[in-house]
């Protein structure tokens, strides 16, 4: 593209040349490096969405692939390099409304997937930004989604529950082909299109265990212009909705699978025949636009007076009292029941008296020892003194 904008902006420069042919020759210069321009540039990825029906768009890693290392596709080396892709709306942070994407593993494809309402209709610019997870390098593509008006009359549609399956395994067309082959067998016609795919988690569904046997489930709706079958219409008899409620077996269910993890669960089944004409709301009576005269408005009268004591006497007299009570019974014990230590010596006898005091005495003198003013209290002299005395008798002799 720059080297287009460039030899454009040169043409003008030659212009003044005298020369009559070469400035036809830089015309034609110009054009030709234009052209080679444009192709060189890759060009966006266009496709078309008719409203109300299905659109998917499977983002296939081994494209990008070739797209972050084109010289190896030369050399005969091959990458399968985990990628994961964004997508927004260019110039917006999100997505349209109606699409959506997905995509299970870094070494998955990627799906964008959505049905456009007819008020959806226009050029839907998408921004995929591919990022390759071993390299880190990115890489941007633009898809341009034309959504046009609805090409086919659906007035019959019906939503079918897969239980075993999980939305990314549906969106390949191999496996939608799969789906609808059982669903025209039940339907008998085969003018079936899907009309749009949701995961059950987006309908308030559990995520299930990461264990095999557990799926995350897929509702699928198809639409056609052939009514439904016999068989599809005992799903709306009582008999039926009552076996569904009681769960087990049911009788009437016709329903095909010949692959078993597309098998369908009949009672979730839901029919919408649009055929009929929805009857249109009455229309409002319009009155005269002035009010009915109501009578004179009264104000409600003031509540009657309550007598408050009581309430009063229960949640404070009651609990004071209580307390200064409890206060009386505490002060009458630690005031006059006190023993006192004068009556307690002259209950205790002498000898145990005595006893008593010489414990403590020895025990605070120890204790004094071995404070830090063990320089002030005499050394216990008492019992070492004899025996250096005779230690120094024998030392001497
Ligand atoms: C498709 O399914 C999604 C999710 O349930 C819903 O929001 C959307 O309206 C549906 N679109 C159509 C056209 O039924």
């Amino acid at each position: 593209m720059g080297v287009c904008f460039c030899s454009l902006l040169q043409v003008p420069l030659s212009i003044k040349n005298p020369n009559k042919m070469a400035d036809t020759g830089n015309w034609a210069l110009a054009l030709t490096v234009c052209a080679v321009g444009f192709l060189a540039v890759r060009s966006d990825i266009i496709t078309e969405a008719p409203a109300g029906r299905l659109f998917v768009y499977e983002l296939h890693r081994e494209l990008f692939q070739s797209e972050f290392e084109p010289s190896h596709k030369v050399f005969g080396q091959f990458y399968n390099d985990p990628m994961v892709f964004k997508c927004n709306k260019e110039r917006f942070p999100d997505l349209p409304r109606w699409l959506r994407f997905t995509q299970r593993d870094s070494y998955d494809n990627g799906f964008l997937y959505g049905t456009p309402l007819p008020q959806d209709q226009g050029r839907n610019i998408i921004e995929i930004f591919v990022i390759n997870k071993r390299s880190y390098g990115t890489f941007r593509e633009r898809l341009v989604i034309n959504v046009g008006p609805a090409v086919k009359r659906m007035p019959y549609q019906a939503e079918f529950f897969i239980e075993r399956r999980e939305i990314e395994k549906v969106l390949p067309a191999a496996v939608q082909e799969e789906i609808k082959r059982d669903i025209q067998l039940l339907w008998g016609t085969s003018r079936l299109d899907f009309v749009n795919m949701t995961s059950a988690l987006d309908r308030g569904g559990r995520v299930p265990l990461p264990l095999p046997g557990y799926f995350e489930g897929v509702y699928v709706k198809l639409g056609s212009d052939q009514p439904f079958s016999q068989c599809m219409l005992q799903l709306e008899t009582p008999e039926q909705q009552r076996e569904c409620v009681t769960g087990g077996k049911v009788s009437g269910d016709c329903s095909t699978c010949t692959n078993p993890i597309n098998c369908i669960n009949w009672c979730n089944t839901v029919l919408w025949d649009l055929s009929k004409p929805v009857p249109r709301a009455p229309v409002p009576t319009v009155g005269s636009g002035v009010l009915a005269w109501g009578g004179e408005f009264s104000p409600p009268d003031s509540p009657p007076d309550r007598d408050f004591l009581p309430d009063y006497i229960v949640t404070v007299v009651v609990p004071f009292a209580l307390a200064l009570i409890l206060c009386l019974i505490l002060a009458y014990i630690m005031c006059c029941r006190r023993e006192g230590v004068l009556k307690r010596n002259t209950k205790t006898p002498d000898l145990q008296l005595y006893h008593h005091h010489t414990i403590q005495d020895n025990a605070s003198e120890l204790r004094r020892m071995a404070g830090g003013d063990r320089l002030t209290v005499d050394p216990p002299r008492q019992c070492l003194q004899p025996l250096l005395m005779a230690e120094q008798a024998m030392a001497g002799r």
